[in-house]
């Protein structure tokens, strides 16, 4: 049995006074044992949060980081950087990062690989665009996309990354994609990993949901059978993020 994971995104979010604030005040409703529950928060606020999730099940994560383990590449993290904090999540290849940051499948490839190989857990992103959604692209997309990342990973390193479908015509929009498209598309990207790899590798992958999740149509969209959570932005933000963990 997958454990789901339910990981909030709070993208550039809460000042690190605030995100205490917020944590300190909805720890106990977020905490469960049933899911994995991560908030991942901008680099400024990850010692804070860390620090206020002590005692809970809950888990911190970083949003983004660096293949390279250090350098001159000014105003970026590395993998290295954030497992010697003991962040165990880190969110890769958001497709903002892609879209404002020119990150590319290579890129979101070698991210993905240092990530494992610094002990983090990598929450690698996959999605297509609406226009090629409209032109029945979705498919190639996640194929091109999930092959980027495939090709730099041996099985057992897959079967510990955690990879969200989040078409990007449903983040922050408010157009949720359905149960059954949401559903379609993780299915597919699970035999893609069948295909890549093996039967066991493809059953342990968690595969989330990411794209307007709210606590009305969580529970829907986790009760799929190749749904193993979500990603959530806006919605993770807010007191009723608890709905969202506590869905069923
Ligand atoms: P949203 O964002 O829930 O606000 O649509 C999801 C994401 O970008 O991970």
């Amino acid at each position: 049995m997958r454990k789901k994971v339910i990981a909030g995104n709070w993208k550039m979010n809460k000042t690190p006074a605030d995100a205490k604030t917020f944590v300190s005040e909805n720890k106990a409703a977020f905490d469960s044992n049933n899911a994995e529950v991560v908030l991942c928060v901008p680099y400024v606020s990850l010692h804070a949060v860390q620090n206020e999730l002590k005692g809970t099940n809950i888990k911190v994560g970083a949003q983004n980081m660096h293949y390279m383990k250090e350098g001159a590449y000014t105003a970026e993290i590395s993998g290295e950087m954030l497992s010697s904090m003991d962040v165990p999540y880190v969110i890769i290849g958001h497709s903002e990062r892609r879209e404002y940051y020119a990150e590319s499948n290579a890129a979101v490839g070698k991210k993905t690989k240092k990530a494992l190989s610094c002990n983090l857990i990598p929450i690698t992103c996959i999605g297509e665009l609406l226009e090629e959604r409209e032109q029945d692209l979705t498919f190639d997309v996640l194929r091109t996309q999930l092959t980027a990342v495939m090709d730099y990973l041996n099985e057992d390193e897959m079967a510990k990354v955690v990879i969200a479908y989040e078409p990007v015509w449903a983040i922050g929009t408010g157009k949720t994609a359905t149960e059954e498209q949401a559903e379609e598309a993780c299915a597919f990207i699970r035999k893609l990993i069948r295909s890549y790899f093996n039967h066991e590798t493809a059953e342990k992958v968690r595969i989330l949901y990411g794209g307007s999740v709210t606590p009305a149509n969580a529970a829907k969209l986790f009760a799929m059978p190749n749904i193993d959570g979500g990603l959530v932005g806006g919605a993770s933000l807010v007191p009723s993020f608890a709905q969202v963990i506590h869905h069923e």
